[in-house]
């Protein structure tokens, strides 16, 4: 089996990101050298994917220290804070960006030299970035052990190496199943608007020759109907207190056809998509994006011009249509309230 990819590198003060816009046509790489780079990758999706935001926006605030080293001392202070704002503005729905930028910003302290501050975030990014990589390796051991021998998978979205540094969450979980030799048969919905599944999920499959069928996201329904479907993984990129996970467009749907036919349904997430400040999905922020990502595709115009458009990137799954939610520390079943705490 091949080495699954990473979707980023730090090396010689530059983040080189695969340019996920471009896929699977494209094999390019963005170059970040300023956190202004990072924060553009972040927002037009150049990078996607909870994890791999998160760990994107880390090394966009050490970008930043760099670029502000020789300033007058209060304004590298001054820029590296604002600078650590607008990378946290550059999506609104991963925890993930904020959860890393807090982190970063808990080693700014007023006392230090601006390069040993650089130095500290450095160490602290790739540390956020090697925890990634063993995290999903972990999730993925302990996912496996609920994959039947044999079995249908379902996925939304692009969950994989791609979402994260490498390896992936709920892919990740597929990818392990597949080392250990269970037959499995992955069903890949193509994820509109943007396509995550068919351009992204669906590349990292066939890169590794995991057996697996696109399907259009309409189709699920379906399959789930007719037993086709064993269980269904999920991502997430945030989850509430009480279970509920806010995940791509769609997830809630795919939920409530698992709960109507009872296909076990799996949100699989590292803890950092945990917002402990949330008690319900209710109040979780939802991305609007562009129309042009309905009314276009490839840049064809497929709808009349100036139509109305909705186009949230995200929706809220019930935690009451969720089977369990996989993590590197467990397997957290229902009741959640209690078990997450
Ligand atoms: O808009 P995207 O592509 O960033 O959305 C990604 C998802 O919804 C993923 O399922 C989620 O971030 C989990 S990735 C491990």
């Amino acid at each position: 089996m091949k080495d699954p990819i990473r979707s980023l590198e730090f090396k010689e003060n530059k983040l080189f990101l695969i340019d996920q816009r471009f896929l699977p046509g494209k094999f390019e790489t963005f170059v970040c050298s300023n956190f202004r780079e990072a924060e553009f990758a972040i927002a037009k999706m150049v990078i996607r994917g909870a994890p791999a935001i998160g760990v994107t926006a880390a090394y966009g605030v050490v970008l930043a220290a760099l670029e502000f080293m020789e300033f007058p001392r209060h304004k590298f202070f001054s820029e590296l804070q604002k600078a650590c704002y607008i990378l946290s503005k550059s999506r609104p729905t991963a925890v993930n960006l904020t959860w890393s930028i807090t982190r970063m910003q808990s080693l700014i302290d007023q006392d230090s030299e601006p390069k040993q501050i650089f130095e500290r975030l450095k160490f602290e990014a790739d540390k956020i970035s090697a925890e990634d990589v063993m995290t999903n390796k972990l999730i993925g051991k302990i996912g496996n052990s609920i994959v039947p021998q044999k079995s249908n998978i379902l996925t939304h979205c692009n969950t994989g190496s791609l979402a994260t540094v490498e390896y992936g969450t709920a892919l990740g979980v597929v990818r392990s199943a597949f080392a250990s030799g269970k037959a499995i048969h992955v069903f890949v919905d193509e994820t509109r608007p943007r396509l995550q599944g068919a351009k992204l999920t669906a590349w990292e499959l066939a890169q590794e020759g995991i057996p697996a069928t696109l399907i259009a996201d309409n189709a699920a329904a379906s399959l789930i109907k007719n037993n086709r479907i064993d269980l269904i993984l999920v991502g997430a990129d945030r989850i509430a207190t009480n279970g509920d996970s806010a995940n791509k467009i769609g997830t809630f749907m795919l939920s409530e056809i698992a709960k109507s036919y009872n296909t076990p349904f799996y949100i699989v997430a590292p803890t950092s998509t945990f917002d402990f400040n949330l008690g319900s999905g209710n109040s979780i922020e939802i991305e609007e994006r562009d129309p042009t990502e309905i009314t276009h595709i490839n840049g064809m115009q497929i709808a009349p011009n100036d139509f109305n458009v909705y186009n949230p990137a995200f929706d809220i799954t019930p935690a009451s249509n969720i089977t369990a939610i996989i993590t590197e520390k467990g397997i957290i079943k229902p009741p959640f309230i209690k078990n997450i705490k």
